[in-house]
């Protein structure tokens, strides 16, 4: 069997074709252009022609299937599409990369006022309590990420382009510092005893929530299994789609009802954006694969993340 592989503008790659046996899959083409291109299995993305100015969306080689599958009854030649993906990394380096930075820098600024100092702040500071269970707090949920990160999630896909490991740093090793600052100030003011209280017990009711949604979203998929999306059942799921979502907002209102600073505040804003725009394209899709057509079954009338607002 010969394969042209093209790039998206039409260009041949590998000048001459490969040829495979009749009976090859695409994860043996892939070896082979891992070989010819250097290009690892991984960052190559393969698909199958469409007519130009179509307006559906390739079909997306799967490396499972044989070949012969995709050849649509032409067993000797087959032309297939390749993007280059970028280099890649592991969904489980990306999360532990993005998780490791507020791990760490949070608590440099509890134990070190020499930063404060630096920065001008000449008196000497107290620590309030308040502050110090923040601390634990703040370590107990990225310490409980990465965790979930290796021992809970099963992710569908296995990897996600070097690029978002920056992207995704930046985003949490920015806002843990900025938030740490102002919790760890030597002029941090603590609100009331009984709003850090309410503040801490919203924030690890919803801490063990989210937990227990993991372990639901974890259990809809088999650990040989290759991915693919099930309804979420159970506990908060059977109100909202997103309720991982849903109680990792709610454990960011807790900790700001408990500490009460804008940076935290601001965070929650951003985090609730990002979040509800993704728990909106999760919806969809559930809605979409359970259309209730064709023997599947229905998606049930639920909120997206927020109910009753979303
Ligand atoms: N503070 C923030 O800014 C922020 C932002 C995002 C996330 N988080 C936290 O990090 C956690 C993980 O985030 P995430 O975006 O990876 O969560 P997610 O995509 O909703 O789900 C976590 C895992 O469950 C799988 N999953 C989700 N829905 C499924 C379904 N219907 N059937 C089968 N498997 C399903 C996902 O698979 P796939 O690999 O296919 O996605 C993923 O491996 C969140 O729950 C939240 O606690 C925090």
């Amino acid at each position: 069997m010969k394969i042209t592989l093209v790039s998206r503008s039409g260009r041949e790659i590998i000048k001459g074709g490969i040829h495979l046996n009749d009976s090859a899959t695409v994860a043996d083409l892939q070896a082979e252009i891992h070989r010819r291109t250097k290009k690892y299995p991984s960052r190559q993305r393969l698909t199958l022609p469409v007519q130009p100015g179509s307006k559906e969306k390739p079909v997306v080689l799967n490396y499972k299937k044989s070949l012969k599958e995709y050849a649509d009854g032409n067993s000797e030649n087959l032309t297939v599409v390749f993007k280059d993906l970028g280099p890649q990394v592991s969904y489980r380096t990306l999360f532990f990369c993005e998780y490791l930075g507020p791990l760490l820098l949070y608590p440099v600024f509890y134990y070190f006022p020499v930063i404060y100092e630096y920065l001008g702040y000449k008196g000497e500071r107290v620590i309030h309590p308040v502050q110090t269970y923040a601390l634990y707090y703040w370590c107990f949920h990225y310490a409980k990420r990465i965790l979930e990160t290796f021992f809970v999630h099963r992710f569908s896909h296995a990897t996600s382009p070097l690029s978002n490991v920056f992207r995704n740093c930046a985003y949490y090793w920015t806002f843990g510092s900025y938030i740490a600052y102002y919790v760890n100030h030597p002029l941090y003011t603590p609100v009331s005893d009984l709003q850090i209280k309410i503040g801490f017990g919203i924030g690890i009711l919803c801490q063990v929530s989210n937990f227990y949604c993991h372990i639901i979203l974890r259990n809809l998929r088999k650990p040989e299994g290759n991915g693919g999306y099930q309804i979420p059942r159970g506990f908060l799921f059977n109100i909202v789609t997103c309720a991982n979502y849903t109680t990792e907002i709610y454990q960011w209102l807790g900790f700001n009802i408990a500490t009460q600073t804008v940076a935290g505040y601001v965070f929650l804003v951003v985090a609730t954006f990002i979040m509800s725009n993704w728990a909106i394209a999760k919806h969809r899709r559930l809605k979409k694969l359970f259309d209730g057509k064709e023997g599947r079954p229905r998606y049930p009338r639920r909120w997206i993340i927020l109910p009753p607002f979303l």
